[in-house]
C-alpha cells in the first residue's frame, strides 16, 4: 500500500512525453534547468543565442540522461528570431507543455550608474527581459491553451519583489564580469514586470488550463568575491547565497503536475531574504 501511494506521488514529478523549452538554457541556471526536466523525462530544447553552445550542451545532456535534448539558438532581442525559432519548435516538436522564460540580458552597460544610464542599455535589456517573455507566450502559448494544459514558468528576481539593498555592493567584484556588480534599475523593472505578467497570463489562459507561475531566485553563489558573498549572506536568514542547483526542486514542482492547481503565483527561492 505504502508503495503504491509513493510510487504514486513519485510519477507527479514526471515528464515523461513533456516537450519543455527553457530560454537562457546554456546560462549559469539555465543548463541545470534543462538537465532536470531531461532527467524527469522531458524533451528539452536548449534556447540561447549561441548555436555551438545550444549544440554541446544539448549533446551533453543527452548522453547523460538518454532523454532527447536539442539546441535552437534564438535572439530573444529580435522579434523575427522569436518568430521563427517558436516555428521551427512546433514544426519539429508539436507542441510546447513547459516554457520557461529564463533569459535575462546583461548588455554592455548593464552596471553604470544611474545618472550616467543610457536609454539604449535600458531598452536593450527591456527587450529580452520583458518583450521577448511577451513574445514567446504570444507564439507559443495560443497551442497549449488549444490543447488544454501546459505550464509557463517565468523568471523573476528579489529584486523584482524588494528593491537591492545598496549597501552590499561596496568592494564587490565578479570575475565572469571583470568589474564591480550592483542592481541597476532596469533589473528591477524587467523583474518587477515579470511577476506581473505571470499574473495577468494565469488569469488570461488558466481558464483554458495553461497554469503560469514565476520562479524567483535569490542570489545564486557563481564565482562574486568574498566581500559581496559575506555581504549578501549577512542579508540572509540562512546565512548564506543559494547554490545553482537548489532552483530545480521549485521548477520541477512547477513544471509538473505535482503543481497541477498552481496558478498565478510567485515561488520566491531566497533563503529567506524577502522574509524580513
Ligand atoms: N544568478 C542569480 O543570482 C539570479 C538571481 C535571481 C534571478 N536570476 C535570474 O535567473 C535567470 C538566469 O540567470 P543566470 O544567473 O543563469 O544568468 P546567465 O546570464 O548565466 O543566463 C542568462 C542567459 O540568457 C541568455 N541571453 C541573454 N540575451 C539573450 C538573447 N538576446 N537571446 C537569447 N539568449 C539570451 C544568455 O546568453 C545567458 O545564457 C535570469 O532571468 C536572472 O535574472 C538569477
Amino acid at each position: 500500500m505504502t508503495e503504491t501511494i509513493q510510487h504514486r506521488y513519485d510519477d507527479l514529478f514526471r515528464l515523461d512525453g513533456k516537450v519543455a523549452v527553457v530560454t537562457g538554457g546554456a546560462g549559469i541556471l539555465g543548463r541545470g534547468y534543462c538537465r532536470a526536466l531531461a532527467e524527469r523525462g522531458a524533451t528539452v530544447i536548449v534556447a540561447d543565442i549561441n548555436q555551438a553552445a545550444c549544440d554541446t550542451l544539448a549533446a551533453q545532456l543527452a548522453a547523460e540522461t538518454g532523454a532527447a535534448v536539442r539546441g535552437l539558438a534564438v535572439d530573444l532581442s529580435s522579434e523575427a528570431s522569436i518568430v521563427a525559432w517558436a516555428k521551427a519548435i512546433l514544426d519539429t516538436h508539436g507542441r510546447v507543455d513547459v516554457l520557461m522564460n529564463n533569459a535575462a540580458a546583461k548588455a554592455d552597460g548593464f552596471f553604470a550608474p544611474l545618472e550616467n544610464y543610457s536609454l539604449q542599455t535600458w531598452n536593450e535589456v527591456m527587450a529580452v527581459n520583458v518583450n521577448a517573455l511577451f513574445l514567446a507566450v504570444r507564439e507559443l502559448g495560443p497551442g497549449m491553451a488549444e490543447r488544454g494544459s501546459g505550464s509557463i514558468i517565468n523568471v523573476s528576481s528579489i529584486y523584482g519583489v524588494v528593491a537591492p539593498d545598496q549597501r552590499i555592493y561596496e568592494g564587490s567584484w565578479y570575475a565572469d564580469l571583470g568589474g564591480a556588480i550592483n542592481t541597476p534599475m532596469i533589473y528591477s523593472a524587467t523583474k518587477g514586470a515579470v511577476v506581473a505578467m505571470t499574473r495577468y497570463l494565469a488569469t488570461y489562459w488558466g481558464p483554458r488550463g495553461v497554469r503560469c507561475n514565476c520562479l524567483t531566485p535569490g542570489g545564486v553563489a557563481s564565482g562574486q568575491n568574498e566581500e559581496f558573498d559575506q555581504r549578501y549572506s549577512a542579508r540572509v536568514p540562512m546565512g548564506r547565497m543559494a547554490k545553482a542547483d537548489e532552483m530545480i526542486g521549485a521548477l520541477l514542482y512547477l513544471a509538473s503536475d505535482a503543481s497541477s492547481y498552481v496558478n498565478g503565483q510567485n515561488l520566491i527561492v531566497d533563503g529567506g531574504w524577502t522574509a524580513w
